[in-house]
C-alpha cells in the first residue's frame, strides 16, 4: 500500500495544481497535523484515497472549520485495508490552548485506549503530531514546545509498530534531527518538511489483520545513508 504522509507545511506545488498527480497515487493519506483545513479538503477531493488526520497545536481552527470529507483518528484506532492506525495529536504543553498536553496528560490519554489496544492487538502505524522523546525532538530545555513524549517510547516499545509518523519539527527549526530514523522494527518519519511517500507492504497488512506479525529479521531496512534502497520517498518543500 502506498501511503502519503503530510504535515505542517502545505505543498504549494500540489495545492496550485488543477490535477495534482501526487494525490492520485497514494492508497492512503495521513496528516500529522498543523495543516490548513482547506488544504486537507483539497487533498481528499483530488485523491482516490481517504485522508486520516490528527490535530497539531495550531489546529484549534478545526473546531470552527473541520476538514470536510477527512476522517479524524484522534484518540482512536482505525483499521484501513488491514492496517491499524493509532492517532494521538497535540504537542507538549507550552502555552494555554487546545491540543497541548503535559507528559502526564498524554499518558492518561493512552491509558484510556487500553480496551482498543487490547481489542485490536496493538497497531501498525502510530500517527502523532509531536515526536517521541529522543527521536527527532529538541533537547533545548527552553524549547518545551518541541520536546517529545516519553510515553510514546513506551507505546512503541510495547507494540512495535511498523511506522511512527509525526510532524511538528519543521526542517527550518534549529533542531538537527533526521527526517527518517529506524528504531528496532519501527521506521520513524518526520513528515513536517514536505510530503513523504512510503510503502506499507500489503502482505504485512494482511498478516497484521490476521494477527500474524513478521519476525524482525524479515523487515526491510531503511537508512538515511542509502535512500535509493529505501521505500520512503521524501519531497521537501
Ligand atoms: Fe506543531
Amino acid at each position: 500500500m502506498k501511503i502519503l504522509a503530510i504535515a505542517d507545511q502545505e505543498n504549494q506545488r500540489i495545492w496550485s495544481s488543477y490535477k495534482p498527480k501526487e494525490l492520485r497515487e497514494p492508497d492512503l493519506i495521513l496528516s500529522a497535523g498543523d495543516l490548513d483545513p482547506d488544504y486537507l479538503q483539497f487533498c481528499v477531493t483530488y485523491a482516490r484515497s481517504p485522508v486520516f488526520y490528527i490535530h497539531g497545536n495550531h489546529d484549534e481552527r478545526y473546531q470552527q472549520k473541520p476538514p470536510e470529507g477527512c476522517v479524524c483518528v484522534e484518540d482512536d484506532i482505525v483499521v484501513y485495508q488491514g492496517i491499524r492506525i493509532l492517532g494521538l495529536g497535540g504537542c507538549m504543553r507550552y502555552r494555554p490552548g487546545a491540543y497541548q498536553y503535559t507528559e502526564r496528560q498524554m499518558r492518561r490519554r493512552i491509558r484510556h485506549l487500553w480496551l482498543k489496544l487490547r481489542s485490536y492487538g496493538g497497531f501498525d502505524i502510530l500517527l502523532t503530531h509531536a515526536p517521541a522523546a529522543g527521536y527527532h525532538d529538541s533537547d533545548d530545555p527552553n524549547d518545551r514546545c518541541h520536546h517529545g513524549f516519553a510515553v510514546f517510547n513506551e507505546l512503541i516499545e510495547k507494540y512495535q509498530p511498523r511506522f511512527h509518523i509525526h510532524g511538528h519539527i519543521h526542517m527550518n527549526y534549529n533542531i538537527p534531527a533526521p527526517v527518517i530514523s529506524q528504531r528496532q522494527q519501527t521506521t520513524v518519519i518526520n513528515a513536517s518538511g514536505g510530503t513523504v511517500h512510503f510503502v506499507y507492504e500489503q502482505e504485512r497488512a494482511a498478516e497484521a489483520a490476521s494477527g500474524i506479525i513478521q519476525p524482525v529479521s524479515d523487515l526491510p531496512a531503511f537508512s538515511q545513508t542509502e535512500p535509493e534502497q529505501s521505500a520512503v520517498h521524501i519531497e521537501t518543500i
